[in-house]
């Protein structure tokens, strides 16, 4: 979900003079560069921009998945579907796609077909919940090398946020019933569920008892350096490290030791009363964070007093954290880490250090805010158990873009730098729990709400998506954020020094500058418009084992008008690094989210989330998948061969 949708029409004639002012030539050599031929390939195109910068990576060896993978670029892409909205997907030439589970299908053996009318909560719980988010595959025995590895699968689907309107018939957000609110609960969270390709090639989710749901009401334990603290205690949780649920998760990432990781982002919309705290730091943090001082657009906190400040002040510091969840057990606890620190992460993808430590990225995703790493202090041990608290120590860093295409990981450690008990950081709880406080302090990069964040086993690089910031003003461009009200978004390239994920520094430079290429020149000032690529508000990204970079988009409809939400893939070395393809392409009112691919790469999978958002049942904009005059359900589709 896009929660910061601009405010103004990008064609609008402010934005047109605002942007068309700036931008100085010292921004300019960070961006890549036209290549002649940029329009060269049919259907949508990106630059083919020319990165001399040292930082640019050299090709690399692609892993040993590469020769099966069915997305080799480039591909014949999605002619621009004009007009938009539609309201049925649109997939490149040559290939298909399946719809792989929807919004409440059963998970579990035995259950009745999902009826919008019969909802309760008993049934949500054992059915795929709301809006589908980041996806992740695993085959379906752990270090499965096999045949079977790339058609029998364990798919985990993030459920991020629920909308009453689009659940319920004649919804009213200002009075839910609690049957209401706790099949919103129910549908929060995750599902792990057996997926397998069948002998005609199409993929379909296998209900099972040892599959699972985890929803805001599963019990997780808060691990790492705040667990325990008082600051994480309620009355129904004196021991501050039993936590019911997880909310709004949106990205994440998979370990090398077979968990995924999945990050709680906008969290603030659960709760309510954050005027009746009186304690002045958890005033301004929850302030930060948008947390209502009034009552709860949701409204839950009538039927249950933990989403109430006034009654449970210390409620919301138990969320906005990295779980860990272990797919091959489905009664493991999920596990809360919170030395990766608290804000709204976007996402949890990493890598390993050269010395054999893991690295996790992850961006905070509002307006202004960071970019953050975590390395573990101890290395990953093949002994898949030994790895079960790996993630409760390390350090934390956030990062400092510099100018000249230099960059800093600043560590957020109580005791360094400024990060003392006079400043409020006396020990590493304090600043876990305010960790943009600390970022702040450290003189940490604002930047245009960071989404996804993906290593590139290839190249080494690493690229973070920032999605939009139309609240940036023309005195606070800088080179890593270089357009004011910035409706598009970008996509910065990060090299480590070393290509080591453990480095304190970095060099960086634009990947690209998302838009639309058909417009005057003028919209994007000194940038023109062959140095643009052809899609709107980068969100989720995921790179495939030739090193090739997919990203989903959320909010092309605002920027572009003739085209849905989209996944489009590029190459990120060679002469058409940052030309963007289009291999899919959403239904109305959607985002596309949760790019991952199955052990092989012959199949992508990807969420079609909110389809007709902002309709209502009774009005419905989108029939997607089923149709006719059915109800929109997200789901999430497998894209492969035809
Ligand atoms: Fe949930 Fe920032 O997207
Ligand atoms: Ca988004
Ligand atoms: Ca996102
Ligand atoms: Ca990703």
């Amino acid at each position: 979900m896009d929660f910061d949708r601009p405010e103004h029409s990008p064609t609008s004639d402010t934005f047109e003079q605002l942007v068309a002012r700036r931008l100085s030539r010292r921004d300019l050599f960070r961006v890549g560069v036209v290549v002649g031929g940029a329009a060269a390939v049919a259907g949508i195109a990106g630059p083919a921009a020319a990165l001399p910068s040292p930082a640019s990576p050299p090709a690399g060896r692609p892993g040993p998945v590469g020769r099966d993978n069915a997305f080799r670029l480039p591909i014949t892409p999605v002619d621009p579907p004009a007009p938009a909205p539609f309201d049925s997907p649109v997939v490149a030439a040559g290939y298909t796609h399946d719809v792989v589970i929807r919004w409440g299908d059963d998970v579990f053996p035995g259950g009745t077909p999902f009826d919008v009318d019969t909802q309760t909560a008993a049934l949500q719980q054992r059915r795929f919940g709301f809006n589908a988010d980041y996806t992740a595959y695993f085959p379906q025995r752990r270090n499965d090398n096999g045949t079977k590895r790339g058609t029998e699968g364990l798919l985990w689907v993030n459920h991020e946020y629920t909308d009453g309107r689009m659940m319920f018939r004649g919804y009213d957000p200002a009075a839910p019933t609690r049957e209401q609110v706790d099949i919103e609960l129910a549908a929060h969270g995750g599902t792990l569920v057996r997926i397998e390709q069948g002998r005609d090639g199409v993929w379909r989710h296998v209900p099972h008892r040892d599959n699972f749901r985890v929803t805001a009401t599963t019990p997780m334990t808060l691990t790492g350096p705040v667990a325990g603290d008082p600051r994480v205690t309620t009355t129904a949780d004196p021991t501050g490290r039993a936590v019911l649920g997880m909310l709004n998760n949106c990205g994440g990432g998979v370990t090398p030791w077979g968990t995924l990781l999945t990050a709680e982002e906008n969290f603030d919309q659960y709760f309510a009363n954050a005027a009746a705290v009186t304690d002045p730091r958890a005033k301004e943090a929850n302030a930060r964070f948008g947390i209502p001082a009034g009552a709860s657009e949701r409204k839950w906190e009538r039927f249950y007093p933990r989403f109430d400040l006034a009654q449970e002040p210390n409620e919301p510091n138990r969320f906005g954290w990295i779980v860990e969840i272990d797919p091959y057990d489905p009664r493991a606890t999920p596990k809360k880490r919170t030395a990766m620190g608290r804000f709204k992460h976007e996402a949890a993808a990493g890598t390993t250090t050269a010395d054999g430590r893991w690295a996790v990225y992850s961006g905070d995703d509002s307006r202004f805010e960071f970019v953050y790493k975590f390395v573990t202090r101890d290395r990953v041990n093949r002994n898949d158990r030994r790895n079960a608290d790996l993630l409760d120590s390390g350090t934390l860093y956030v990062a400092r873009f510099a100018a000249d295409g230099s960059g800093e990981w600043l560590p957020l450690v109580a005791g360094q730098g400024p990060l003392t008990a006079a400043n409020g950081f006396a020990t590493q709880a304090d600043v876990l729990l305010h960790t943009r406080q600390a970022a702040t302090l450290l003189g940490a990069t604002p930047m245009d709400r960071p989404e996804d964040i993906e290593p590139n086993p290839v190249t080494g690089s690493v690229y973070i998506a920032l999605t939009n910031n139309t609240r940036r003003t023309e005195a606070q461009e800088d080179a890593a954020n270089p357009r004011s009200a910035n409706a598009a978004g970008h996509v910065i390239e990060l090299v480590e020094d070393g290509k080591d994920a453990a480095a304190t520094r970095f060099a960086w430079n634009i990947l690209l500058l998302a838009g639309d290429r058909t417009t005057p020149e003028a919209r994007y000032g000194t940038f023109s418009p062959d140095q643009v690529s052809e899609l709107a508000c980068p969100d989720n990204l995921a790179v495939d084992s030739l090193g090739q970079l997919w990203i989903a988009t959320d909010g092309a409809p605002g920027v572009l008008g003739t085209m849905n939400d989209a996944v489009l893939g590029l190459t990120v070395t060679g002469p058409e690094r940052g030309r963007t393809q289009q291999v899919f392409g959403g239904v109305y009112g959607s985002e596309m989210t949760g790019v991952f691919f199955n052990a092989t790469e012959t199949t992508m999978f990807a969420s079609v989330q909110h389809p007709g958002e902002g309709g209502t049942l009774a009005a419905p904009t989108s029939n997607w998948p089923d149709g006719g005059s059915s109800v929109p359900r997200s789901s999430v589709v497998a894209i492969r061969r035809a």
